[in-house]
């Protein structure tokens, strides 16, 4: 297998490869050329300065040109749509562009009758804006961060602001291919796009809204809830190892490239992701070096590093995400999956493939409540004295460790039976419900109390009292 950077280049229709490319590279050169020879005198020479600016800016090109068409089946596929009718490649048309993304996409105009309500974040690269369209909705708006490192490294360079911010738009077009050919459930959704250079604000990307990942906040939260951000990790990971572009590196892997969507995590920042894995000569080319470990990749006989875009990306899972996230707090029965994974991932002995299976087992096992077979369940005092439809009032909350409530103890459980597991091992329950509210593996939420005055109609839960302690409550 040769990258995807190779395949393009054996495309035997290279006609079919410019026409999808019409639509931006031309109207860059367009602009540049304007820019650059419009006033000068119309000599050949330029200044170094310029020259290295355009040979950056072909570079740049370059490295986006593959995302666009990889591969001879799709160019296959697309053949017939493209060149049937007589004379439409000569057309700039621009749902070719739009080829991969849905029909309801926001465009150009719709951006330009946005508003925009807050400031969402900013990179080295890109600033993100909350905006609310003209029909609406609230979208998280990405554009070039004019204030950014990038752009000021390159001013610095080249003092020239409109080829800087050319220069600096290629990843954010980097960027949107990506989006338009990497699609998961934990990459960040494209709503929309704009590439239209009159429009003020330059290249725009229309996401879905999230909020910045938080690892602080994520600490506190039930362990539930960090396995969904690592799970989805990992997901996130085997889609990258096997996607339509080949096997994806992230080289800039860090909590802050990602957003949380509902709960669940989501890849924000793809302009350094890498597609295809590394050319080598020796298996010394394929080392990976990271502050505390390195590794080796083998160089297969064809001179690809075998592998290597995997190994980076879930050690950096581990050591970004892992870590932090996974060991505390595991319920008893699952510790022993949650030690293998942090034993093979950070010594990357298992493949992202093999991962993904165990962590779907442990999803699988946590789901079930499988691991309660083997608990003592006969010692529980707390056996239901169940009082159906009845709530009760005037409750003693007391707080736990990592509740899904910060008033109270409230705790996700498989049945009252576990419930009733937990009880038993506060000091401080006396009764605890069992509400509808499920969390996101579908296991219920149980609000664990220290006592209560009296019982009240209630059809939303039941109630469950400890019977050694029970006799102390007023019925
Ligand atoms: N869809 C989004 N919703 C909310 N915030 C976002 C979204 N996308 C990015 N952000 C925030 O904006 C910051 C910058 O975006 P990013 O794409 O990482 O730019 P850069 O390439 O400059 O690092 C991110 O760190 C994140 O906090
Ligand atoms: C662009 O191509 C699509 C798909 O082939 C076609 O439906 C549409 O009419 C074309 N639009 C223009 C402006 O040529
Ligand atoms: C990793 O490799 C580099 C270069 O070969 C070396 O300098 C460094 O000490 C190694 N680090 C570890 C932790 O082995
Ligand atoms: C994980 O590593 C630790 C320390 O190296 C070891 O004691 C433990 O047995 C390992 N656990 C598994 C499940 O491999
Ligand atoms: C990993 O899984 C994917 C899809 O499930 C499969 O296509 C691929 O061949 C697997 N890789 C290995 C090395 O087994
Ligand atoms: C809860 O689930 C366990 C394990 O499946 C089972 O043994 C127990 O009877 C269940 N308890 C209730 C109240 O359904
Ligand atoms: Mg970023």
């Amino acid at each position: 297998m040769s990258s995807p950077r190779n395949l393009c280049f054996t495309v035997s229709s290279l006609a079919l490869m410019i026409i999808s490319l019409t639509v931006i590279l031309k109207k860059w050169h367009c602009g540049l050329r304007e820019k650059d020879f419009g006033d000068a005198a119309p000599s050949m020479d330029l200044t170094p300065g310029r020259k290295r600016l355009l040979q950056q800016l072909r570079e740049r090109q370059q490295e986006i040109v593959p995302f666009y068409i990889t591969s001879q089946q799709e160019l296959s596929e697309m053949k017939p749509k493209f060149s049937s009718v007589d004379g439409e490649h000569t057309k700039r048309n621009k749902t070719l562009w739009n080829a991969k993304t849905s029909g309801s996409d926001i465009g150009c105009n719709d951006l330009s009758g946005m508003t925009v309500v807050d400031f969402l974040g900013a990179g080295y690269t890109k600033t993100v804006l909350k905006v609310i369209l003209p029909q609406g909705v609230s979208v998280a708006l990405k554009s070039v961060n004019d204030q950014g490192t990038d752009m000021r490294s390159c001013l610095e360079d080249f003092k020239d602001p409109r080829g800087c911010q050319e220069l600096v738009s290629f990843k954010l077009r980097k960027e949107i291919v990506l989006l338009q050919r990497l699609q998961h459930p934990n990459i960040v959704k494209l709503r929309g796009q704009c590439q239209d250079s009159a429009l003020a604000g330059g290249v725009m990307a229309v996401l879905e809204q999230g909020t910045p990942v938080q690892m602080i906040q994520l600490l506190q939260r039930p362990w539930e809830e960090r396995f969904r951000v690592c799970l989805g990790l990992v997901r996130l990971l085997h889609y990258l190892s096997n996607s339509p572009l080949g096997s994806v590196a992230l080289l800039d892997f860090q909590p802050r490239q990602f957003v949380m969507v509902s709960g669940e995590l989501k890849l924000t920042d793809l302009d350094d992701a890498n597609a295809g894995e590394p050319a080598c000569q020796a298996h010394s080319d394929c080392l990976l070096r990271f502050p505390l470990r390195n590794f080796t990749a083998l160089c297969s006989p064809h001179g690809i590093c075998e592998g290597l875009n995997e190994m980076r990306n879930l050690y950096n899972a581990y050591r970004y995400f892992f870590i932090y996230l996974l060991p505390h707090q595991t319920p008893a029965a699952l510790k022993p999956l949650v030690d293998q994974i942090m034993n093979a991932t950070g010594e990357l002995k298992q493949s992202i493939n093999k991962t993904l299976e165990v962590f779907e087992d442990i999803l699988h096992v946590y789901k079930s409540g499988m691991y309660l077979r083997n608990m003592p369940i006969s010692i529980i005092k707390v056996s239901a004295t169940s009082a159906e439809r009845i709530g009760t009032a005037g409750n003693m909350e007391y707080k736990c460790w990592l509740s899904y409530s910060h008033q109270g103890c409230v705790l996700s459980v498989y049945n009252a039976t576990e419930a009733a597991l937990i009880c038993n091992s506060h000091p401080q329950c006396t009764s605890f419900s069992v509400s509808g509210q499920k969390t996101w593996t579908g296991r219920l939420l149980a609000s664990f109390r220290s006592g209560f005055s009296h019982l009240v109609p209630d059809v939303s839960s039941t109630v469950y009292v400890r019977r050694s302690k029970a006799s102390a409550a007023v019925l």
